[in-house]
């Protein structure tokens, strides 16, 4: 995820592309950059870490110009460097792009460019798009551009400034979110409404293969093969501090929405007709055979997800997996040596217990993975193998998007680790990969369930303890809805594995006390509606989530939220969308600071 922006028109470019920025940068940071038309030159500036640092050492330059196009970045191919950064040009500089987005076949069209005699300067997959435009490029740039992107597979949101072509700029969308504003003698592009707002309110939200030529008096939209679009005008009547949380209340359910384009975003470019493709996991059969011991290392939320991790390596790879938080790991007396793996999960990739965990295998020769949301962390950096969820910035203490993109990351994992060992048949192989690929529509068909939950979230609210119980992967998923409700909201809330409340918890139970029950697993289901009736008979109200078809449980239960059909083992990123939300209201009728939550940091980079 990046923030791209474009202006065209009478006023300095500069400023208005920084200040666009400025309000851009919640979706990345780790580099900013601007090209700037001047004196029928292109003149880019371009700087590893925050727009501040761009802004510092533009200040002394002269760059004038009336039209410009620039970007802030999150990094995901080729770590956060000045040269990694965008705008990208074509060799001679004479056409520069800005691009939000993730090209799935770049390496492919950066061999064939190359035998072409292109040369590339960066690590990027966007650098392959502005040799292409410019190997097309007759003195038509729309039509280059359009033969380009014919080219390209996976998300784009893209601009295109071109000094042979001064009256324009092109913008093309696939799957990356794009607007046009318009103006009086000017006009913009931008990733998102809040980098504009300032200027104009009105707006064309392009979609998916839609591209606009933008003059300073016009615009014209069409589709890719050309045909002309008519839109109507969107009149955006948010305030500015709205409008960067794109409408939303809280960057928490901003995040919490945008969860299916996460995990598709995740999934998609690893996924092929040919089965998964994990390009920075570069451990082979051979070495993995040598693996008589798996950990799993993380904190807090990504902890959780870990657990899914070893349910899925101990089921479909057949190796036994020790999951533990990281500060109790680096002081246990962990058998660790050269036949160890250890996989790390961090979305920030800085959390230092797990920093340290990570120092501690490999300085007792294990093979370290990571899977972490950031690249050019410490964690990725230091670990042998990476493999990144692309969930872009998360912004909410509470984790959301990158917890369920870290759960999917690690079937992958799993997958791939088991298909290179052969311990998985390529019918059960496929099986799962084809269930995985449901994941994006489902979870977005459960976030319209948002009303049903705010209304449970009313008898919630007021209590003074929560109890979430639950079985096998219901049991994990379980503790990361107690996480969420009371980091948040402030609430007390436990949870229990569903076989062990009569050892001891369920002495707490009394009327009214809320029981948030997941009952999923086709396997426990029965053992769950037994719990719950356990706990419905000293009075608790028992609030279920169950899988669609599961009737039964409506009889115990005072509310259901049914999920859709899913294997078992992957029902959890399904499973938390319910509880995030639940969570969330809960914190919003408690008029609690959701994105802030006191006495915590989203990154915890201190023991
Ligand atoms: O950046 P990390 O994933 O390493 O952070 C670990 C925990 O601090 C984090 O998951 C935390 O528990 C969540 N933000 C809570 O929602």
């Amino acid at each position: 995820m990046c923030g791209i922006v474009g202006y065209i028109g009478n006023k300095e470019a500069s400023k208005i592309l920084i200040d666009g920025l400025a309000k851009l940068e919640y979706r990345g940071y780790d580099s900013a950059g601007i090209a700037i038309l001047q004196d029928n030159e292109i003149k880019v500036r371009k700087y590893k870490g925050r727009l501040s640092v761009l802004e510092e050492k533009i200040v002394d330059e002269e760059l004038i110009g009336k039209t410009g196009i620039g970007h802030t970045r999150w990094a995901t191919h080729g770590a956060p460097s000045d040269v990694n950064s965008h705008p990208h040009a074509n060799t001679t500089g004479s056409l520069t792009i800005v691009h939000n987005g993730i090209i799935e076949n770049y390496i492919e069209i950066k061999e064939e460019l190359i035998e072409k005699g292109y040369k590339f300067v960066s690590e990027t997959d966007t650098e392959v798009i502005s040799h292409l435009v410019d190997y097309f490029n007759e003195g038509n740039l729309l039509e280059a551009v359009k033969k380009a992107v014919s080219k390209l597979e996976g998300a784009y949101a893209l601009g295109v400034m071109d000094k042979a072509h001064p009256d324009k700029l092109i913008a093309v969308r696939k799957d990356s979110p794009l607007i046009i504003g318009i103006g009086e003698d000017e006009n913009f592009l931008a990733s998102d409404i809040p980098a504009i707002l300032k200027h104009t309110r009105k707006v064309y939200i392009l979609d998916d293969g839609e591209m606009a030529v933008i003059k300073k008096d016009s615009i014209s939209l069409m589709t890719l093969d050309g045909s002309p679009i008519d839109k109507e005008i969107l009149e955006v009547d948010w305030d500015v501090e709205a409008a960067e949380k794109g409408g939303y209340d809280h960057f928490m359910i901003k995040e919490i929405y945008e969860q299916p384009k996460a995990i598709n975003d995740t999934l998609s470019p690893r996924i092929t007709s040919n089965g998964i493709k994990l390009d920075d996991i570069k451990i082979t059969k051979e070495e993995l055979e040598k693996i008589n011991k798996v950990y799993i290392i993380a904190c807090g939320t990504a902890y959780h997800a870990g657990l899914l991790g070893k349910t899925l390596i101990e089921k479909y790879v057949k190796a036994p997996v020790i999951v533990d938080v990281a500060s109790e790991f680096r002081y246990s007396n962990p058998f660790i040596d050269e036949n160890t793996l250890m996989i790390v999960v961090s979305q920030s990739g800085e959390t230092a217990d797990t920093l340290a965990a990570l120092r501690l295998a490999k300085e007792n020769k294990a093979r370290v993975m990571a899977v972490t949301n950031v690249v050019g962390s410490s964690i990725s950096r230091e670990a042998h193998d990476v493999l990144y969820t692309w969930a872009g910035p998360e912004i909410a203490v509470a984790s959301t998007k990158a917890y369920t993109t870290q759960l999917v990351s690690l079937a992958l994992i799993a997958l791939d680790m088991a298909s290179k060992k052969g311990t998985i048949t390529k019918k059960e192989y496929e099986a799962i990969i084809a269930e995985i690929n449901t994941l994006p529509k489902k979870v977005e068909s459960l976030l319209k369930e948002e009303e049903k939950i705010k209304e449970i979230a009313k008898d919630i609210y007021i209590a003074e303890h929560v109890f979430y119980i639950g079985r096998g992967a219901d049991y994990d998923v379980a503790r990361e809805g107690s996480l969420k409700l009371k980091e948040i909201s402030y609430i007390h809330s436990e949870v229990i594995a569903a076989g062990e409340l009569k050892h001891g918890t369920l002495a707490l139970i009394e009327d009214g006390t809320p029981v948030i029950a997941v009952a999923t697993q086709d396997k426990l289901y029965d053992k769950m509606l037994s719990n719950i009736k356990e706990v419905k008979a000293r009075g608790a109200n028992v609030i279920a989530i169950a899988k669609k078809g599961n009737k039964e449980i409506e009889k115990s239960a005072d509310s259901v939220i049914y999920i859709p059909d899913i294997i078992d083992e992957i029902t959890s990123v399904l499973n938390v969308i319910p509880l995030q939300l639940l969570s969330y209201h809960v914190a919003v009728m408690r008029d609690c600071d959701v994105d802030k939550p006191r006495n915590l940091a989203k990154s915890v980079t201190v023991e």
